[in-house]
């Protein structure tokens, strides 16, 4: 059969239901606890920031939830996704590991972000929302539910990480033609935002701030809701399409991953490529390893303890039992903006616990090394997220040459890096470095939370 390059799925086979990974995990996650009462939260804590609809799939152990029409005739903008062989990287490792990706760079904003931010958006509008908030890391979040507010003219306010507003400005660009109203985090209109400038000036900011400083802004109000990009299950769950398609396009590919291999911010790329696998390692006994990559300055799965902890800085989210590094915890400014975040999904969190899945940690260079690497031989430029599963990939497939062995490696490409061209020109003048977590700050941001280590 002649090698296909790029495997590509009609617009019928986009998926018509979300794959709930709830469903068929053998241990149940823990519940998120009201930080008050630590009693279980209930959907009326959660209505004044989220749609019914969204909270209902937040606590849904339906295996199958329907794709509402309105939502795939958007996905028809770019999906299905294009499933590639990356055939001239294989050659240029000179390795017999087969390396396929999914691009979901190919999406209007550049990332897998908009597979929740379009269904996000039309949930809200389904129940008269006017307005939204949300934060953003590196600007592909923001610029995702910007695109979707756009579609279903519905107001944004994004506050977007300052040390990401200072290195990305075209995102902020981005997102202002799609209509949205962009502040650099953490700003002066929000207690939240007040409280971090009066203790550090000079914050860089993190992803737990501006998500303070959102929801801040969305609690206050009664017309407006709040939007997350990542780290909650309904997020999870809308990014599934991805791996459905994925196992579709291996099958006419004639071929099965032994390993997928997705970057980790809040778990939500990931969880889209890897929970349909899990689904058949679960549900037909499959065994597919299921790997996440993150930064060695912001380890949270690799090195961080699993507790409860608050999803933002000041306190404001219920607390969700994850792999954290604290809520107050700052990471470096690494160009991965997206990856900076100090916790990590809950349905992510208990599968690592279960050791269902596998987690690493990666160091900035290697990763822009893959990231050039992947540039020279397939083309497309990476987002730096994207340069952490790259970068595994290339591990795994070297593994591979060492010992001879022929090993199927499928990964997410969670997006492109054409915003991101600063990141490389520091990378190539030698400005980037090399930063891992030390135990002294790890202590310092555990150190702070009170609630036990769950064993
Ligand atoms: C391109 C890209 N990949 C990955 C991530 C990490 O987030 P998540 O773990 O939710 O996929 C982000 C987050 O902003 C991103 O922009």
């Amino acid at each position: 059969m002649e090698q296909l390059k790029k495997i590509l799925l009609p617009e019928k086979d986009i998926p018509e239901k979300w794959y709930n990974i709830q469903a068929d995990m053998p241990n149940k996650m823990l519940p998120p606890l009201h930080p008050g009462t630590k009693q279980p939260v209930g959907p009326e804590d959660l209505a004044p920031i989220f749609p019914m609809e969204l909270i209902k799939q937040e606590v849904s152990s339906e295996r199958w939830i329907e794709i509402p029409d309105e939502v795939r005739d958007i996905y028809k903008l770019w999906r299905p996704s294009p499933l590639i062989r990356a055939s001239y990287l294989e050659k240029f490792l000179d390795t017999p590991a087969k390396i396929y990706y999914k691009n979901e760079g190919v999406s209007p904003p550049g990332s897998h972000k908009p597979n929740t931010a379009v269904a996000q958006a039309y949930y809200n509008k389904m129940e008269g929302v006017k307005k939204l908030t949300t934060e953003t890391g590196a600007g592909q979040w923001g610029s995702a539910l910007s695109f979707a507010c756009q579609l279903f003219g519905i107001e944004l306010e994004v506050f977007m990480v300052k040390v990401s507003y200072d290195q990305k400005p075209y995102r902020k660009s981005m997102m202002n033609v799609w209509g949205a109203n962009v502040f650099s985090s953490p700003t002066n209109i929000t207690e939240s935002g007040r409280k971090i400038l009066a203790e550090n000036p000079n914050s860089p900011g993190s992803l737990g701030i501006a998500i303070s400083e959102a929801i801040e802004r969305a609690a206050s109000r009664d017309d407006t809701k709040y939007s997350l990009g990542s780290v909650l299950n309904h997020v999870l769950l809308h990014q599934t399409v991805i791996g459905q398609e994925a196992i579709k396009q291996m099958e006419i590919a004639g071929d099965f991953p032994d390993i997928v291999i997705g970057c980790f911010g809040g778990g939500s790329n990931f969880s889209g490529i890897a929970f349909p696998f899990l689904g058949l390692n679960f549900r037909e006994g499959k065994k597919v390893r299921c790997l996440t990559v993150e930064p060695a300055s912001c380890p949270k799965l690799t090195k961080g303890e699993f507790r409860y902890d608050f999803g933002d800085t000041v306190g404001l989210t219920p607390l969700i039992p994850m792999y954290t590094l604290g809520h107050t915890f700052v990471p470096e400014p690494i160009h991965a903006g997206g990856l900076r975040y100090h916790g990590a999904g809950a349905l992510v969190s208990q599968l690592l616990r279960d050791k269902l899945i596998e987690a690493q940690a990666l160091r900035q260079l290697e990763c822009f090394d893959a990231g050039v690497k992947f540039a020279r031989t397939e083309g497309i430029i990476p987002a730096p997220e994207s340069t952490h599963a790259i970068a595994a990939v290339i591990k795994e497939a070297l593994k591979a040459k060492e010992e001879g062995a022929s090993k199927t490696i499928l990964f997410n490409l969670s997006g492109h890096g054409y915003f991101d061209m600063a990141a490389y020109d520091d990378y190539f003048k030698g400005k980037l470095v090399d930063h891992e977590l030390t135990d002294e700050e790890l202590h310092a941001g555990l150190k702070v939370l009170d609630t036990p280590v769950i064993e």
